[in-house]
């Protein structure tokens, strides 16, 4: 039969950054976490089979907006300015920032103490653009979480600042540094999918919601958050 066969891609190639435990990490050369099996679940209900691209977290906006993937799920927060260059889908997650410190810091107790202080961020994070409203915060900017952690650890830093979830993944694996807790404002991370790619997040959206009527995003967070 001649007609026409509108043919789907198969697979979605998913853009993350495996340096954010516990949503997206490296164990034994495999890329694992929360959001990795959260997106894959995500694409057994669209009928997709994802392949995932770990890429440096300020080359995830480009990478969508060129179309070397389709996805991105990265524990990214939703903001105004990402708003204008990507679709995000609804929230999965909530966050918020914290300062880490070495266990024996005393004087660094909330936002405003961090003045004059040396403040690790990682380029391109939430944190980064928080730190940077504060005035008289002497800001250092690192690749990624781990190296910040390392440059805390051997005092180059006084504290650094990250998401909590992540924060209290490394102050578990990392002796000698503790968590101070701040006022600061609610995160919300999202999937985020390129500009006019409308129906894929609309995919996207029906199945997180079937993925946490049926318990499976529970059966994650128990299986990722302890
Ligand atoms: N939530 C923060 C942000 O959106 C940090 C995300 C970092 N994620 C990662 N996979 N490295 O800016």
């Amino acid at each position: 039969l001649m007609g026409a066969i509108v043919l789907s891609k198969e697979v979605l190639y998913v853009g993350t950054n495996a340096e954010f435990a516990p949503f997206e990490y490296m164990e034994n050369g495999e890329i694992i976490g929360f959001d990795i099996d959260l997106i894959n679940k995500i694409g057994e209900k669209i009928g997709k089979e994802i392949k995932i691209k770990n890429i440096a977290f300020d080359g995830l906006l480009p990478a969508l907006q060129t179309n070397k993937i389709d996805l991105i799920i990265a524990g990214m927060t939703v903001t105004k300015e990402r708003e204008k260059f990507v679709n995000f889908s609804n929230d999965y997650f909530v966050a918020n920032q914290v300062i880490i410190v070495p266990e024996n810091e005393g004087t660094i107790i909330n936002m405003d103490s961090l003045k004059n202080k040396k403040v690790g961020v990682v380029l391109g994070y939430t944190g980064d653009l928080i730190i940077s409203k504060i005035q008289g915060v002497n800001k250092v900017q690192y690749n990624s979480a781990p190296s910040s952690i390392m440059a805390l650890k051997g005092g180059n830093i006084d504290a650094m600042i990250l998401d909590s979830a992540p924060a209290q993944s490394y102050v578990a694996k990392n002796k000698g540094l503790k968590i101070i807790e701040i006022d600061s404002e609610v995160e919300k991370y999202a999937i985020a999918a390129e500009k006019n790619n409308e129906n894929l997040i609309k995919k996207v959206n029906k199945a997180l919601e079937e993925i946490k009527a049926e318990g499976i995003y529970d059966e994650l967070i128990i299986k990722h958050f302890n």
